[in-house]
Formats: structure tokens, sequence, C-alpha cells
């Protein structure tokens, strides 16, 4: 049996960290099934499904909440990890670092400062919501590029080759969905006063039909881009870690593209019938 073949093969074996690691990685896996379940029970209520119940907690400011959530641990948290906790630094675990704090900068940073919210405040446990499991998931993922030893010839392995591309495809449609939503309110502001915008139960305004690119195929393309993005990390990095934040995000992506798919129909009677809600042609 080819040994580089099995996905704990690069990661050091047998040490307490690597039962450390693995017992994480079993908790992810635990935590993606969990928010499968509650996620299609009733989706997270920020957004269109933003509702002022109360249930979770006070309202902090929208950005720094998203700031909080996604820049501490995607971005700072990671490259400690990485440096303090990770024992192996090779040309590998670098580009795999890069390719991270790709995503996680923007994310983390540059994504909540230039969206157009529609509210400017967020409820607090939406916050904590994603800070925590985004602690656990991406603890462990530095925690793998940090202490994987690849093989010098890595960087030829098709595993790499062709992760890299798929990561970097879905990047690409996760960016291109951001900014093109963004893109509705840009002219029209916050509170849309053109093109007849949709009210929302909360009586917020501000909703428009997107159109172009994946938009005609699906209502989500910024979850399917994630979605792809994570799979062509797994791939790359081949790893359990990525894995499990693999499955996580869909658990996460499959019931709240759902949820927003409907709610489109409901809200705008011309909603193209075409459309799926997160795989094109498929779902
Ligand atoms: N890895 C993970 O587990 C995970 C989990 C969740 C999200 N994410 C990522 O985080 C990013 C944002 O996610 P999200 O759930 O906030 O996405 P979203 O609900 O699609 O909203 C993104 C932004 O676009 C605005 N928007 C959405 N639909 C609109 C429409 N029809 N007309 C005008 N504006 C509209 C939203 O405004 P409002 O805020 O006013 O609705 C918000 O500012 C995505 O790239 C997603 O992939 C990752």
């Amino acid at each position: 049996m080819d040994l580089q073949a099995i996905p704990w093969y690069f990661y050091e074996e047998e040490t307490s960290k690597f039962w450390v690691h693995f017992g994480l990685v079993i908790l992810g896996f635990v935590l993606a099934v969990i928010t499968l379940i509650a996620q299609w029970v009733k989706p997270a209520p920020y957004g269109k499904h933003e509702s002022n119940d109360g249930n979770w907690g006070p309202m902090i400011h929208q950005r720094l909440g998203h700031m909080f959530s996604d820049a501490l641990p995607g971005v700072l948290m990671f490259i400690l990890v990485f440096v303090f906790y990770g024992n192996v630094k090779e040309v590998l675990n670098y580009i795999f670092l890069g390719l991270w704090l790709l995503h996680y900068v923007h994310r983390g940073i540059l994504h909540p400062l230039l969206m157009r919210y529609r509210s400017k405040q967020v409820a607090i446990g939406i916050t904590l919501g994603g800070f925590f499991p985004n602690c656990l998931f991406h603890f462990i993922n530095a925690d793998f590029i940090g202490n994987a030893k690849y093989p010098s010839n890595y960087l030829y392995d098709p595993r790499f080759i062709i992760g890299v591309i798929i990561y970097i495809f879905g990047y690409i449609i996760n960016r291109w969905a951001d900014s093109k939503l963004r893109s509705l309110r840009e002219m029209k502001g916050e509170t849309g006063n053109f093109d007849s915008p949709v009210t929302t139960g909360n009586g917020c305004t501000g909703y428009y039909i997107p159109y172009g690119g994946f938009f005609e195929l699906i209502s989500c393309p910024n979850y399917f881009g994630e979605l792809v993005e994570w799979f062509g990390w797994t791939v790359a990095t081949w790893s359990p870690a990525g894995l499990v934040w693999t499955l996580f995000g869909a658990a996460t992506f499959i019931p709240r593209s759902w949820h927003n798919h409907k709610w489109y129909q409901q809200m705008f009677e011309n909603y193209p019938s075409n459309r799926k809600a997160l795989i094109p042609w498929i779902y």
C-alpha cells in the first residue's frame, strides 16, 4: 500500500500532539453534524433571516463582529499556531500558510469593511457562534500545515496541483459573488430607494435579485465558491483537518443556501425558476 495515500501520513505519528490533533478532528466532525441539523431547523438569524427576538443576546457592531469571529482565529491565531506550535517550516508549509491567508485576510479584515450590510448591528450570539467553531477548525488546520512533513517532490504531486487549482477557482467565484452582492447596493444605497427593493418581515428594505455569472444558475454562488475552495484545500493539503473544515462549511452552506433560495422565491414573484440553491443544475 502507498503510505503517502493515507491522509495522516504527513503528520507526525503516535506522539501526544498526534492524538490531540486527531481528537480535535473528531470533535470537528461531530460539530459539523450538529451544525447541519441546527441550520436545517432554523437558519442563523442574521442578514435575510435576521430576527430581533433577543434570543441571541445583545447587539454589537456588525463589522466589528465579523472581524472578531473571522480575523482573530483566521489570521492572528492561525499565524501564531503555525509559527509557535508548528515544527516544520519548509516551502510547502509556507505556501499553504499563504493560501489560507489569501482567503482570511480578505474574509476577516477587508470583507467586513467593504460589504454594505443592511443592518449596522448583529447579535453577539451570531458572532460567538462563528468565533468558537472557527477557533477549533482554524487551530487544527494551522496545526496540520505547521507540522506536516511533505516530501520534497510534493510540489509536483497531482494532489497539490489539482487541489491548488480548485482552491483558486473557488476563491475567484467566492470573491466575485460577494463583490456582485456588494455592488447591488453600491448605486442604490444601503436602504435601497431604486428598483423596487424588497421589504423583509422586519420592515427593512434593500434586497435585489442578483443577475449574471453563477447567479444565473444558483442563488448562493458565494457559498458555492467557498465550498469549492475548501474542497481544493483538502485535496492540496491531503489533510483530515481540511476535510472536517470542508464538511463544516457544507453543514452551513447546504441548509442556509436552501433557506436563502426559498426566501428569494417568496420575496420576488419574478425570481428565475431555473436557478438552484447551491450546486449548479443539481441542488
Ligand atoms: N466558512 C463558513 O463556515 C462560512 C459561514 C458563513 C459565511 N461564510 C462566508 O462569508 C461570506 C458572507 O456570508 P453571508 O452568509 O453573510 O452571505 P450573504 O447572506 O449572501 O450576504 C453577503 C452580503 O451581501 C448582502 N446581500 C445578500 N443578498 C443580497 C441581495 N439579494 N441584495 C442586496 N444585498 C444582498 C448582505 O447584506 P445583509 O447583511 O444586509 O443581508 C451581505 O452584506 C460568504 O463569502 C460566505 O461564503 C463562510
